[in-house]
């Protein structure tokens, strides 16, 4: 469908009155550094992301296949990541004497390290659910790759939150946001516009915090994408060279023949 058509379909079903939450629009297109054959994580980017997940998703999403050593991936360096890993803590395990908890029932925790996986957020899943209203906050890592539309999906999503249209009825608790399958999703707007500091100039905005958390979790769901590329435009030259090499080949022999 065309843009102005989708526009007009989807603020027709807003405004009719008494709508229910309607079908969600198709995410407008967006360009993104990692897409196509040739196609490679922004790392810069990726970095900035993560500081948005660190300070404004951590603390309901967790991001269970990353460890904190996987961000030499992205550039930061091995005391860098030391110190960040320090900055989180992680569940002790038994004591001596086999005990988890302390004498006031509270797990025993310690500082991550590098090889740690990334802090939880919450201890486990009933935690987080009664801390979020009964709703489980995403596991985020893949989530580039699981949902329809990907990338140009959760760009639209996150900055897809807007007042409610007037004929619907919201839950308490629920926040109405146009892309989310259903529009009314249980996560509070968590992006505002100079909410996160960057030391690069890079605007501090909705719309460039979400396009940078896009490039975060496009690089967890898939941190090789950069030296898989680079493999194959090494197999693509070396067969070409190959393919020059046995033309060449060829006609000395048909030259011997003739
Ligand atoms: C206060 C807790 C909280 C914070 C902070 C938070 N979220 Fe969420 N998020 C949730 C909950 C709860 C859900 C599930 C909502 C539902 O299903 O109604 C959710 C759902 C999501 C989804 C799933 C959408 C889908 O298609 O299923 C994504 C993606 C997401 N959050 C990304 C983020 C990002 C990125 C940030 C940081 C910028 C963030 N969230 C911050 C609680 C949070």
């Amino acid at each position: 469908m065309r843009n102005w058509a989708r526009a007009l379909a989807v603020s027709a079903a807003l405004l009719m009155p008494g709508a229910h939450a309607s079908e969600a629009p198709e995410p407008p297109d967006q360009s993104w550094s990692f897409e196509g054959p040739l196609g490679g994580h922004d790392a810069t980017a990726a970095r900035r992301g993560f500081k948005v997940y660190a300070e404004a998703c951590w603390s309901c999403h967790a991001l269970d296949h990353i460890r904190f050593r996987d961000l030499g991936g992205l550039g930061f360096a091995d005391d860098e990541v030391k110190s960040l890993a320090a900055g989180y803590e992680v569940p002790a395990g038994p004591n001596e004497y086999g005990d988890i908890v302390d004498d006031q029932g509270l797990l025993f925790m310690r500082r991550a390290r590098p090889e740690d996986p990334f802090a939880l957020p919450y201890l486990n899943e009933a935690a987080a659910r009664t801390a979020n209203d009964g709703v489980f906050p995403t596991e985020l890592s893949l989530i580039v790759k699981a949902r329809r539309g990907g990338p140009d999906y959760l760009f639209a999503f996150l900055t897809g939150y807007t007042e409610p249209p007037p004929a619907l009825d919201l839950a308490e608790g629920r926040f109405f946001n146009a892309y989310f399958p259903g529009q009314a999703i249980a996560m509070e707007p968590s992006l505002s516009d100079g909410l996160i500091a960057y030391d690069d100039g890079t605007p501090e905005t909705v719309d460039q915090y979400a396009r940078d958390i896009v490039a975060f979790l496009a690089w967890t769901a898939d941190p090789h994408l950069n030296a898989r590329n680079r493999l194959g435009l090494g197999v693509v030259a070396f067969l070409a060279v190959f393919f020059i090499l046995l033309l060449a080949l060829k006609r000395r022999i048909w030259a011997r023949l003739d």
